[in-house]
């Protein structure tokens, strides 16, 4: 039996718009401009407009766009890049493929993210050799982006976000509020179908407003050729499908209400949560923050774990016992993500964290081995109801009464 309410239900979203969808589809195939079509540079234009920066320039997918931006900062093998150990697995991955070296700090317990917090000790792992950080903007909230800019500016760092979760999020920077991938040098994004932008297949996006930067991303994209068959650098082949494009360029149309819609979502589970659980005897729900608006790509609960004078729990049983009891009544959850990425097979002997610096640090990662614990992702998406929420919150609240 299929799970009665899943994670996201991209049919509902697209059947709401198929018509236009199909459309627009049907003009690519008319053209048959399925590479670098007019949509591509359309769309371009239309979300550095939304998104209110120079430069937009579109690529395959989300972790093309990292991997690129690194390439166009030009660093050089061996050298230092700063990375969170709780994300994705492709902010870090392309730092080790280009030969680099992923540094990893802990983040925000509360927040999962960057931020003075999760910085606080950072000039015990940068080094000379340090030469980036990759803020990530995870779950839909933005990294505090001014604490970001300080190390930066502190230690010459170069700076590209990772927001393939958080497009359409706001960070206040001084006085002003800017949109997340348009604050650091690079910004970098996803529209794998299930992101807040998502297409119908893979793509993704590189941001700037630094025009020597752009041409350079455009190049690298474009095999290093600057002239057609004029190879200046090695590139890569990365490039925003045209039919992908064609289908980006209707749904930034509704962006905003889809993200008006996930942030109602996430009222209503934060209050029904909040009146059940005043005191947080069980869980967490999602932080805040007064410097970022936050899109809930995903709304991610800490689930505590119960320790009775009797019987301490193993760590992370009850979010385990709370996942499967959901499962068994057909709602989905996900965890997101079971492992940071420094207890990751595929890092070991290859990224650092400050107990390779100082022989007195210990545990210098333990929020994010806590967080991947302790998280749990409930339903999100535009299109779930007010009762499926009801029903969810009940069943998270009574199980974890009784466990
Ligand atoms: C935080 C983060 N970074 C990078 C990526 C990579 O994007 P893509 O799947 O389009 O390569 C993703 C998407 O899954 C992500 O969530």
């Amino acid at each position: 039996m299929g799970n009665k309410i899943q994670m996201i239900e991209l049919s509902k979203e697209h059947n709401a718009i198929r018509e236009e969808i199909e459309a627009a589809i049907n003009k690519v195939i008319d053209s048959s401009a399925f590479i670098h079509g007019a949509e591509v540079e359309l769309f371009e234009r239309n979300l550095a407009r939304y998104l209110n920066v120079k430069h937009v320039i579109g690529c395959a997918n989300g972790t093309d766009a990292l991997q690129i931006a690194l390439m166009a900062l030009d660093l050089k093998p061996g050298e230092q890049v700063l990375v969170p150990a709780f994300t994705y697995v492709a902010t870090a991955e392309v730092i080790a493929l280009l030969g680099l070296v992923p540094v990893m700090y802990d983040v925000n317990p509360r927040n999962f993210n960057t931020d003075s917090v999760s910085l606080e000790n950072i000039e015990e792992i940068i080094t000379e050799n340090t030469r980036a950080i990759v803020p990530v903007h995870l779950f839909g909230q933005c990294s505090d982006m001014n604490a970001v800019l300080a190390v930066a500016k502190k230690y010459n760092l170069k700076v590209v976000e990772d927001c393939a979760q958080a497009l359409g999020a706001k960070c206040k920077v001084g006085q002003e509020e800017k949109f997340a991938g348009t604050i650091g040098n690079i910004g970098c994004t996803s529209f794998f179908p299930t992101k807040n932008l998502g297409g119908m297949g893979d793509g993704g996006a590189l941001f700037t407003n630094d025009d020597a930067l752009a041409a350079r991303i455009r190049m690298i994209a474009s095999h290093g050729q600057e002239k057609k068959y004029h190879h200046k650098v090695i590139g890569c082949n990365s490039r925003l499908d045209t039919i992908q494009a064609a289908v980006l360029n209707v749904k930034l149309k509704y962006l905003d209400g889809y993200l008006a819609k996930r942030r109602r979502t996430a009222a209503l589970y934060t209050t029904l949560f909040t009146k059940a659980d005043p005191l947080n005897k069980y869980l967490y729900t999602p932080l805040e923050e007064e410097y970022s608006t936050h899109t809930y790509h995903q709304y991610t609960l800490i689930i505590k774990d119960k320790h009775s004078a009797v019987e301490t729990t193993e760590e992370g049983a009850t979010r385990d016992a709370l996942k499967q009891h959901l499962a068994d009544k057909g709602i989905a959850s996900m965890i997101y993500y079971p492992l940071p990425l420094s207890d990751q097979e595929a890092f070991q002997n290859i990224a650092l964290k400050r107990e390779d610096f100082s022989s007195t640090a210990t545990d210098s990662l333990h929020n994010s081995e806590y967080l991947a614990k302790h998280v749990l992702s409930l339903p999100m998406n535009p299109t779930i109801l007010p009762e499926e929420i009801e029903l969810i919150v009940n069943e998270v609240i009574n199980f974890l009464k009784e466990a």
